[in-house]
């Protein structure tokens, strides 16, 4: 498939990069294309960033069927552009498709467009340290109609941002409470899926942290509330003596890229990473008996995020003693080195753009 461009007749400032904060600005362009049963995916266009004229009866507004992906392209300090496992988190967008009865788009076609929209936009992947541009390609079902059923037409397109720190405690531990009365997801329903929903659903407990001081919500698992499964909008990981463990994962919990950036990185060195189940009981036991070392959150958006302190019912736990932890600091500068072509790419992750 051909992608047609259109060019902006104008290009907008570019920002003040020690500024940036995460998903308030956007770049000059954008890329769309269209589905319908008769034509399948149609019509890609590089067009200049504008805002969706849409019927009010479009039924992603009232069933929330779309699905999204969030990945960034980085600036090498030789100035090249490149992705971080971007066919991966097209991979990803598929499974989450199937679960939402959206048809698959082309892997390959869609990082093509991505690769074009970002040389076209290149001049907006920032430079300053830790910044970088985040992607967000997105699919939302646009038939106007109320019934309830799966969408006969759809669009795809993929957003551009620059952005710095996702927390503004930036890498820095973070305080969680554990959510007793709210669950993220449930087995058997769309938890692994990455569909608006998931996080509408975080939102109230999320607020009643907030209310509270701190600034996420670590969930639990939704049949026994016993189980954890993931941090904020992160994943989550635990150092207990010298093992990293994680929460296998079991339908409710999102296969994050970042996840398996860390278990895969983690194992290289040498640690042993488990996935399995662990309960919120088992990590208040391991930080009475002084064997829980470090705990972090990992996701596109934050890489890795420390928690410095766990709130469960009447019990407030503190861990690394506001400092971060050795390992959750070699992560994050392991993957970002990756990342920013600082360090080789012995695992094949980078995917260079221009
Ligand atoms: C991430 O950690 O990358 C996320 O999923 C957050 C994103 C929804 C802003």
């Amino acid at each position: 498939m051909q992608i047609t461009i259109t060019k902006a007749e104008t290009l907008k400032p570019k920002p003040d990069e020690t500024q940036l904060g995460f998903g308030t600005i956007f770049t000059d362009h954008m890329f769309n294309m269209d589905y319908s049963n008769e034509k399948g995916w149609h019509n890609p266009r590089i067009e200049p960033h504008h805002p969706f004229q849409m019927d009010p009866a479009t039924m992603m507004l009232h069933y929330g069927q779309g699905v999204f992906e969030g990945l960034k392209a980085y600036r090498t300090e030789s100035g090249a552009i490149q992705l971080f496992r971007p066919k991966d988190n097209f991979e990803r967008l598929n499974r989450s498709s199937s679960m939402l009865c959206i048809p698959a788009v082309d892997e390959t076609f869609a990082l093509t467009a991505l690769k074009q929209l970002l040389t076209i936009e290149k001049e907006w992947v920032p430079h300053a340290q830790e910044t970088s541009l985040y992607i967000r390609p997105t699919i939302i079902a646009t038939d106007p109609f109320l019934g309830v059923r799966a969408s006969f037409t759809y669009r795809f397109f993929i957003i551009l941002s620059p952005v710095g720190a996702y927390y503004p405690e930036g890498f820095n531990p973070v305080k969680i409470l554990v959510s007793k009365d709210h669950v993220r997801a449930v087995r058997g329903g769309v938890g692994e899926a990455k569909t608006p929903g998931n996080y509408a659903a975080s939102l109230l407990a999320g607020n009643k942290a907030h209310d509270e001081g701190y600034t996420q919500v670590l969930w639990l698992d939704g049949v026994n509330q016993e189980y954890i499964e993931e941090v904020g909008s992160m994943n989550i990981f635990f150092v207990i003596n010298d093992e990293i463990i994680t929460p296998e994962l079991n339908g409710s919990i999102l296969p994050g890229i970042t996840r398996d950036s860390v278990i895969r990185l983690a194992r290289t060195w040498g640690m042993k990473v488990i996935e399995r189940k662990i309960s919120i009981k088992e990590v208040l036991k391991a930080h009475t008996s002084g064997t829980l070392k470090e705990i972090f959150g990992s996701g596109t958006a934050a890489v890795i995020s420390p928690v410095g302190e766990l709130k469960y019912g009447d019990t407030v736990i503190s861990i690394g003693g506001g400092s971060v932890g050795p390992i959750s600091n070699r992560l994050f500068n392991a993957i970002q080195d990756i990342q920013y072509g600082k360090a080789e790419d012995v695992l094949g992750w980078i995917e260079p753009v221009c």
